[in-house]
């Protein structure tokens, strides 16, 4: 007997789909497709110890079974009577991309043969008679590379169940933060009020060194409210559904700037802004908090004379846009330029400069859920340059809680 056979072996089943579809065990399912069934019976016979094999001998067969079937090898003849092999491997990796695919050819299909190689569909050819030798090899290389796609899905889906735990964790954790922060609000009134009125009924006759220690609790609890207030707007942020309306950035930061009159007609202060800006789809009210927070941060965190915010728009990647917000003030030295995003994290005292230090943890997560970004670029003495970007049709409206804000 010749070495190349297409022979089945004595005794191999004829049926190109028997009995083997549903076994367990081995951990690649191979397609053997050959308009010859004595063709599919050999491979199928040569292969059954180590590999589930399911064989058909017409395409509309073999489509039948890869829909049914996890397979992740295909090994096609290329004559057959409908559809050149080659023609149907083109089909299999468009609809199934992650399987092994290989072409048999007698070598006078040279032709199709570098075709199918070059488009990628194919990863071997088997040369018609084949060798169980050179079988082998082929399936060893499909194998391997079968395991290392396996791999890699068994990571990435790892990767995915981690970052859902993390998101479902920091919910839960917002929604924590967010009961807290409600349930301090009263007893917080409740002690505000009657450091207030002792202030005002026995303040004036008391000693200076009491009479301090009511101002200090009124300023205190002052400051604590600034902060719970600060608590529930971060929380909020993702907790209440996002409006998604059409909305003019100009018109955005012209409230966002009316909001900072205060602080312009005060003097030596100026916002430049040069429109015109674009367009998103978004909640107004955030956005406008996300710019207020960027061009007073620019006025306060400012020693300059006149302290100036420019406002610029700037080019950004396909279905986003992109703005900047940029300061003369005091600058950021680059080690802190991932952690002021961080919730309360300042870098000054509250005598040097007001604040509790949510502003920027607030303002990104508004960039993030409108399926943006917040950056910084900056360096001490040089001015802080904040670029936002957006989502021109904005974010995904999603239950799914972004990571912002929380250390990382
Ligand atoms: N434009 C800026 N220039 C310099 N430092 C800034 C600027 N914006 C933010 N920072 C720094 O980042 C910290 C966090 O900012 P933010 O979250 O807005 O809090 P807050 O304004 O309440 O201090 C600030 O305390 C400050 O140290
Ligand atoms: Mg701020």
């Amino acid at each position: 007997m010749s070495e190349r056979t297409v022979s089945p072996a004595p005794g191999a089943p004829l049926d190109p789909d028997d009995d083997q579809d549903d076994r367990e065990g081995p951990a690649h399912t191979i397609l053997v497709v050959d308009d010859e069934p004595m063709t599919v019976s050999a491979l199928r016979h040569h292969l059954r110890r180590q590999y589930t094999c399911l064989g058909a001998t017409k395409a509309s067969e073999a489509i039948d079974l890869l829909e049914r079937h996890d397979v992740s090898i295909v090994i096609c003849d290329e004559r057959m009577p409908h559809m050149a092999g080659h023609q149907f491997l083109e089909k299999v990796s468009a609809r199934w991309p992650h399987t092994s695919r290989i072409l048999m050819t007698a070598y006078a299909d040279l032709p199709a043969l570098v075709r199918a190689v070059n488009h990628g569909q194919i990863l071997g050819y088997l040369s018609k008679p084949w060798h169980p030798d050179e079988l082998d090899t082929v399936i060893r290389k499909a194998v391997a590379v079968q395991d290392i796609i396996r791999d890699k899905q068994r990571v990435q889906a790892d990767l995915e169940r981690a970052n859902d735990d993390l998101r479902r964790v920091v919910g839960k954790l917002r929604d924590f933060t967010h009961a807290v922060a409600h349930d301090l609000q009263e007893p917080l009134r409740t002690i505000s009020a009657y450091a207030s009125i002792l202030q005002d009924d026995v303040g004036p006759g008391l000693e200076a060194e009491p009479r301090q220690f009511l101002a200090g609790i009124s300023r205190c609890s002052e400051h604590l409210r600034s902060l719970i207030d600060d608590l529930l707007q971060f929380s909020e942020i993702e907790r209440l559904p996002l409006r998604h309306v059409p909305v003019g950035l100009d018109d955005v930061v012209l409230q966002a700037r009316r909001l900072l009159d205060g602080v312009l007609t005060a003097g030596d202060a100026e916002i430049h802004v040069h429109g015109p800006l674009p367009a998103v789809h978004g909640d107004p009210g955030r956005l406008v908090v996300l710019f207020q927070n960027l061009m007073s941060n620019g006025l306060k965190f400012n020693r300059s004379r006149p302290r100036r915010v420019d406002v610029h728009p700037e080019t950004a990647g396909h279905g986003r846009v992109a703005i900047t917000v940029r300061d003369n003030g005091i600058g950021i030295a680059p080690e802190h330029h991932d952690r002021v995003f961080q919730i309360f994290h300042r870098l000054h005292t509250k005598s040097e400069y007001p604040g509790t230090g949510a502003g920027l943890a607030i303002a990104r997560q508004v960039a993030e859920v409108h399926g943006g970004s917040l950056t910084l670029s900056s360096a001490v003495g040089q001015g802080t340059t904040f670029r936002v970007e957006l989502a021109v049709g904005g974010g995904a409206v999603s239950d799914r809680p972004s990571l912002s804000g929380v250390s990382r």
